[in-house]
Parts: structure tokens; sequence; C-alpha cells
């Protein structure tokens, strides 16, 4: 029965991520994983997060109905309004839907099973991207998966001309995925001119966007300029897609919780769309996860909740921020061979740091020190105690390795 079975190839991320938990050092840094850490290198549960869950254990009225196909309710029309903004025409003209999903992964599987029914078009994603967008569409069922480049190793910044020509070049109706803010793995997103040079291609064209949002109000501390991609591509005309997840905004990682939310044309669209996405969660999950739903849905709909949720989400970007310029302090004061502007200039969870895979096997050796083999540096594994140890690994590999 399984004679032709064969082990599958281990997922780069989580495999450096049991590694760092084998290993004995003491002073050992993980900053491959992108989740937060708290100062002292612990997971942060939300205080208005802790205060939601007991509201809602202790609540009598508690219970494990199933939820409808499409989720709570009350959290997919709170997430459409979170990303598209409450004053959205899409929002005010009620031809949007929105259906609940496993969380961003399942959100982006869920866009991409609708798209591979509905639009079976070549889908173009940036390189480089989050390692599990190629392998979503190709479980999907797309056969046509490209990239358009995005990131320019020389600047370590936005390749935006060639982006630009690019886009020009593509297929009428191709399915152009983006990441809303806070690109992973590169910490580069396009500036506002450079999203409205991107939509107006993509317009020309008729090209249609896809949208990963997995950092809302992670990235710069504000929920509203990290939707802005979004919603300027709304203010377009587009119609479009937006996977949203509350791993990292919530800190719910482990309560899957996400959404996709679909701009129309029509209501009547809107919600032929949302029958059909109900169908396909029907097959794969039947009906989506309560728990994380419920908390967002409460710090969503009540404004002194939601208040203190900013408040969290701002200390999270601010302490991310401050690791970064620590870290370019640091590496600046030991006079590490090279330019490290970038690691202020990017955004976000994630360092692009340029080093090469023969330095981020050496740091991991000799260090102790866990990054993905690109160079991908998750900074909210950085604090006061190790950032100074990290920084001098840091520039000891780079001087093993002058050329
Ligand atoms: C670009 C991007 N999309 C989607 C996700 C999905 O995360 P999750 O499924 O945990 O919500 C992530 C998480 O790392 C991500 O970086």
């Amino acid at each position: 029965m399984f004679e032709n079975v064969t082990v599958a190839p281990p997922d780069p991320i989580f495999n450096i991520f049991s590694s760092y938990l084998k290993d004995e050092s003491a002073t050992k840094v993980n900053v491959g994983i992108g989740a937060y850490r708290t100062d002292e290198g612990k997971p942060w549960v939300l205080p208005v997060v802790r205060k939601v869950e007991n509201m809602i254990v202790n609540s009598p009225d508690l219970d494990h109905e199933y939820l409808p196909l499409d989720g709570l309710k009350s959290f997919t029309d709170a997430s459409a309004k979170l990303i598209l903004g409450t004053n959205s025409p899409v929002i005010l003209e009620k031809r949007y839907c929105a259906v609940q999903s496993i969380s961003g992964t399942g959100a982006v599987r869920l866009g991409a099973d609708f798209l591979k029914r509905f639009h079976d078009k070549t889908v173009y994603l940036p390189n480089p991207t989050w390692a599990n967008h190629q392998s979503i569409f190709e479980d999907a069922g797309f056969t046509e998966i490209l990239e358009y480049p995005y990131y320019n190793p020389k600047t370590k910044g936005l390749d935006i001309n060639n982006l630009c020509d690019n886009l020009k070049a593509m297929k009428e109706n191709s399915i152009v995925l983006f990441h809303a803010c806070a690109h992973n793995p590169t910490g580069v997103d396009p500036k506002e001119e450079e999203w409205t040079q991107i939509a107006k291609i993509m317009k020309e064209k008729k090209l249609f966007p896809f949208f990963d949002c997995a950092y809302q109000g992670f990235a710069s501390g504000s929920l509203d300029k990290d939707a802005w991609s979004v919603r300027h591509f709304v203010e377009q005309g587009f119609e479009l897609l937006v996977a949203q997840s509350y791993s990292k905004n919530f800190g719910l990682y482990s309560e899957r919780c996400g959404c996709l939310t679909v701009a129309c044309q029509t209501p009547a669209k809107a919600e032929a769309v949302r029958t059909q996405l109900c169908k396909i969660n029907r097959t794969v999950i039947s009906t989506p996860p309560a728990f994380g739903a419920r908390i967002v849905s409460k710090v969503l709909n009540d404004p002194e909740l939601y208040k203190e949720w900013v408040s969290s989400l701002k200390e999270m970007a601010g302490r991310i921020k401050l690791m970064r310029r620590m870290l370019f302090d640091e590496l600046i004061n030991l006079g590490t061979p090279g330019n490290w502007n970038h690691i202020i200039d990017q955004i976000g969870m994630f360092t692009y740091t340029g080093l090469t895979k023969e330095q981020c096997l050496l740091i991991r050796d000799k260090f102790h020190v866990y990054m993905t083999e690109s160079g991908r540096v998750s900074m909210a594994g950085l604090n006061t105690k190790n950032v100074k140890y990290f920084a001098n690994s840091i520039d000891q590999v780079v001087r093993m390795t002058l050329q």
C-alpha cells in the first residue's frame, strides 16, 4: 500500500526551530521563526487577549456549537472593515464578502482554491516570497506559477523598475500576489507612490491582485498605514482578494484565526462568491474554529478593548524598531565590513540581512544563532540581552568570510 511513499523534505523554517530546541548552548539565539517575543525572549499573550479569553470562558452563554460555513459573522464583518476601512465604498455599498479561514495560510489557500475554480490563470509571486506561497498555489492545482522581480540585492531595496517592466509584460488577467505590508522575507515594501505606479500598470494590463496581509498594524504600528496598499487598489476600482491573519497582530498563532475578504463589483456577485467559498470550506474544514474568532470579534467590536489592542500593537512594533536600531548601532560600533542601513530601512518582523548561505550556516555552527539560509532574521527573536552577542556573531562571521 505505502510502497511508493518516500520521506517528504523537512519544512525549512520548522526544521531550524527543532534544531534550535535541541541545541544545549546557553547563548543560543532563535531568529528563525516569525513569532513575537518579549524582551525576556518569551511568547506574549496580549493583555487584552487574556482579558477577553477570561470573559469568554466564564460566560454562562458559552457553547461549542458549530459556526456557520463562513464563520462567525461579527468576526468576518469586522475583519473586512479592518482591512478595507469602515468608510470604504466596498463596505458602504455592501459589495464584499468575508469568509473565516484557518489563519492566514488557510486564507491564502481558500483564495487559491477559489481562483483555481473561477479564474484559472497564470499566478505571479514576488521573488523572493514567503516559502509557503509556491506550495499553496501548486497544491491548489495551478500549473503556471511564475515569479516577478521584487528585491534588488545590490540596493537591498525594492527593484521597482524591473518589477514594473515585468508587470507590463504579463499576460492579461494573470493573478499577481502582493504582500500588503511588511514583505516576508525582505522587510521591503513599496512606498505609496510606488504602489500607485503598480496599480496603474495592473489596471492597464487587467491584472488581478491577490493581497496577503499577515502583519496589519504589526509593521508600522498603524492599522490604517499598513492597509494603505489594499485600500488604494480598492479606490482604483479593482476587484480583489485579501487574506488576513491574526497570528502576529493578536498573537493568536495556534488558534488559527484568519479571514478571506473579497471585494466585488456588486452585492449580488459578492453573495455568489461567498457561497462558493462556503462550498470550499465545507469539504476542507466544514466550519472554522470559534475561539480565536470570538476573541478578535470582541476586541474589534468594542471601542475600549480596541484601544487596548492598538496600544499593544504599538508596543510590539516599537520593540521591533528598537531592535533594528540597537543591532544597527552595534554593527556600526564594531565597524563590521559592509553597509547595514537596510536594517533600519526595512520594516516589520524580518530583516533580510544580505548574509550568504555560507555565512548563515557558519553563524549557526560557531555561534548557535539560528536563521534561515536566505539570511532572513526575525527581529522579534532579538532583545536587549542578546543583541550584542548577535551583532558580534555577525561581525565575526563577516570577517571570517571576507575574500
Ligand atoms: C506572508 C505571510 N503570509 C501568511 C502567513 C500565515 O501565517 P498564519 O497561517 O500563521 O496566519 C505568514 C506567516 O508567517 C506570512 O509571513
